[in-house]
């Protein structure tokens, strides 16, 4: 599918639960700028979560604590510009939704400044309450249970499977209902076992996002650079479908020796102006030539040899 028509209208949260009401799996890419943005939504993506592992990917951060809501506005607002057809999701940064107010003041920067149509909060039960304050305020939420990368320092530093014990599988269904009960759309379920994920699917009415969770999920999400190719580290979860890293690694070097050797630019990608004008401007006319500092006279038109 192509959003490429005069008729493109961006998606709706009713439009994606349409789809999955229909059985649809659902594909949602991470985007953090202009022209990433405009091709996945050239290709039909109908969904673009602007993540906050930006900060990792594209800022060079060592963990996504560090993103700030300045500079997720900043690659939201981007990432809409880029499109007309997928539903962006803004996500939101570390810190942001601590509380309820915080919460609604952050999240409704998102829509007013950027221009996002929903936004992605991390945690189950725990979050439970901001999600529902959210959904009250009119603002659509995605949530994000298992491995929630923002609490990474919290939960010892490691990434790690989620809900591998007892106890823990018991935790993460109450977490999946919870956001769906608290009025989310859908939800992210990252590094859980694929049996887990398949269950907490088929016990939700509003779709699953896995990522490292799975073929049950109703959807799946990938970070853009790990499917590209483009990252200097890929998880195990992710499947590289082109090599963005050594596609741009080749043309630089090819560029850079086109130059050391003079063949860049050529003809083509030069402009050539008027040889009259240019003559004109270099006082090389004949009127200009006329009176000659040899004559002893003064001359109004700096000849080349004085530029
Ligand atoms: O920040 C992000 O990109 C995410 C996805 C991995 C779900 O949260």
């Amino acid at each position: 599918m192509s959003a490429s028509s005069d008729s493109v209208r961006r998606l709706t949260v009713a439009d994606i639960l349409r789809m999955h009401a229909d059985g649809e799996r659902l594909p949602m890419l991470t985007a953090y700028d202009y022209p990433t943005a405009q091709i996945l939504d050239e290709a039909g993506i109908p969904m673009l979560l602007v993540g906050d592992s930006l900060g990792q990917v594209l800022l060079g951060y060592d963990t996504t604590v560090r993103v700030t809501m300045a500079e997720m506005l900043h690659h939201t607002a981007a990432v809409v510009r880029g499109t007309q057809r997928a539903l962006v999701i803004g996500d939101m940064p570390f810190l942001s939704y601590a509380s309820v107010d915080e919460a609604v003041e952050n999240a409704g920067r998102f829509l007013r400044e950027a221009g996002a149509t929903a936004v992605k909060i991390e945690g189950g039960v725990r979050s439970a309450r901001i999600i529902e304050a959210l959904v009250r305020a009119g603002i659509p939420v995605m949530g994000h249970i298992g491995w929630t990368p923002q609490s990474q320092l919290g939960m010892g530093g490691k990434v790690r499977v989620q809900g591998k014990s007892r106890d823990a599988a018991r935790g993460l269904l109450a977490d999946a209902i919870a956001v769906q009960d608290a009025g989310a759309f859908g939800v992210v379920v990252e590094l859980v076992p694929e049996q887990l994920a398949a269950i907490i699917t088929s016990r939700l009415r509003i779709p699953t996002i896995g990522i490292g969770a799975g073929a049950g999920c109703s959807g799946q999400v990938q970070v853009i650079t790990d499917l590209l190719g483009l990252g200097d580290f890929r998880p195990k979860h992710a499947r590289a479908y082109a090599d963005l890293r050594g596609t741009i690694h080749s043309a630089v070097e090819t560029w850079a020796a086109d130059v050391v050797a003079g063949t860049f630019p050529a003809a083509a990608e030069s402009v050539r102006m008027d040889e009259a004008t240019l003559e004109e401007a270099l006082g090389r006319t004949a009127d200009d030539r006329a009176p000659t500092m040899a004559d002893g006279l003064p001359n109004g038109i700096p000849l080349d040899r004085d530029l």
